[in-house]
């Protein structure tokens, strides 16, 4: 049975991009190809999208959607959107482009396949690697980083405050054997945490511990930060970047490279003249971010943490 999915904030998006016939987009984040489709649709035959998965099975999935569809105007490449720049050059394509967008995190289908380890509501084997070449494994991460490394991933990119105690308990269990699934992350979250911090909680308990493994695993934040430089060099002038995130250590980065860039002189106030020379080459399009409709949350649960920030080429 083929997965369900519904893109996040898809009109939001096509309203930032306002993708015509002939333009060029890359779709950073293919997953299972909402807004590639959307895109391509909207380019027509003589347009382009370029969209890059991790994860092979992402390709291949939208790969068969395109013939089914027979759009013959998206490129699809299986890399990381760290080598923008390089995989783009690889296939002789040096920009400019119209648009950029970037779904972050992990799509519903790779959610819901237990093998693929990312869910905590279903047991399955410990690996949440986007796709193949990944820095690491999961269970590396699990099985030998040291109680103060877990401590600080947890911290850090689970944003956990139980950190300390979680990371202690994850040593002391694999003493006895290797971690291998994500259930038994799960039970030393259950152990771990007290029962009025669970109830208080509106998530489940192992998000924010799944979270930080997931991020480490991939290296996620570096691979935001990298695609964000990138991408200003790609971008033609008045062309549009996009960016959704789900959690704030992300959304934090999109904030800040957007107003950093978009301002003419980073320079310490104190100083008098301006040395470091920088020039502003975004335009922020929304001051704040914007949330989905209580509507769409309402049929998308994924969609009740998205936060769309978005800006433009100046010149
Ligand atoms: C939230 S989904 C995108 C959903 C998509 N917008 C749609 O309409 O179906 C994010 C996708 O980005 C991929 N991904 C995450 N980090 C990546 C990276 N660094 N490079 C390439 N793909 C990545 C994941 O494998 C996943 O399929």
């Amino acid at each position: 049975m083929e997965y369900q999915h519904t893109p996040v904030l898809l009109k939001e998006v096509l309203a930032v991009l306002q993708p015509q016939e002939g333009q060029r987009f890359i779709d950073a984040t293919l997953g299972s190809g909402g807004y590639t489709l959307a895109l391509a649709k909207a380019v027509g035959p003589t347009g382009l999208i370029v969209s890059f998965d991790l994860d092979p099975l992402a390709i291949q999935a939208v790969r068969e959607k395109l013939s089914h569809e027979n759009i013959q105007n998206v490129l699809l490449i299986n890399d990381n959107f760290a080598n923008l720049t390089e995989a783009l050059k690889k296939q002789g394509l040096e920009g400019p482009f119209n648009g950029i967008v970037l779904d972050l995190g992990l799509s519903s289908a790779q959610l819901a396949d237990a093998n693929r380890g990312f869910s905590f509501e279903h047991d399955g084997p410990l690996d949440m690697a986007f796709g193949p070449g990944s820095p690491r494994s999961t269970s590396e991460i699990v099985n030998h980083w040291t109680e103060s490394e877990l401590r600080h991933i947890i911290r850090d990119y689970g944003e956990e405050p139980w950190a300390g105690p979680l990371a202690r308990a994850i040593v002391r269990r694999r003493r006895y054997q290797p971690i291998t699934r994500t259930k038994e992350l799960v039970e030393i979250v259950e152990q771990v945490l007290p029962p009025s911090y669970i109830a208080r909680s509106r998530h489940h308990p192992a998000t924010k511990l799944f979270q930080a493994l997931r991020i480490a695993t991939n290296e996620e934040l570096e691979n935001l930060t990298s695609v964000l430089n990138q991408s200003l060099s790609l971008l033609c002038s008045h062309g549009r970047i996009v960016a959704i995130t789900f959690h704030s250590l992300e959304d934090r980065i999109v904030k800040h490279f957007f107003l950093r860039e978009s301002k003419d002189c980073l320079c310490p106030p104190e100083f008098p003249i301006c040395q470091c020379g920088h020039h502003a080459q975004l335009k922020i399009i929304y001051r704040h971010p914007l949330r989905a409709s209580e509507a769409e949350k309402a049929v998308n649960p994924r969609a009740r943490s998205a936060k769309l920030r978005a800006a433009s080429k100046l010149n």
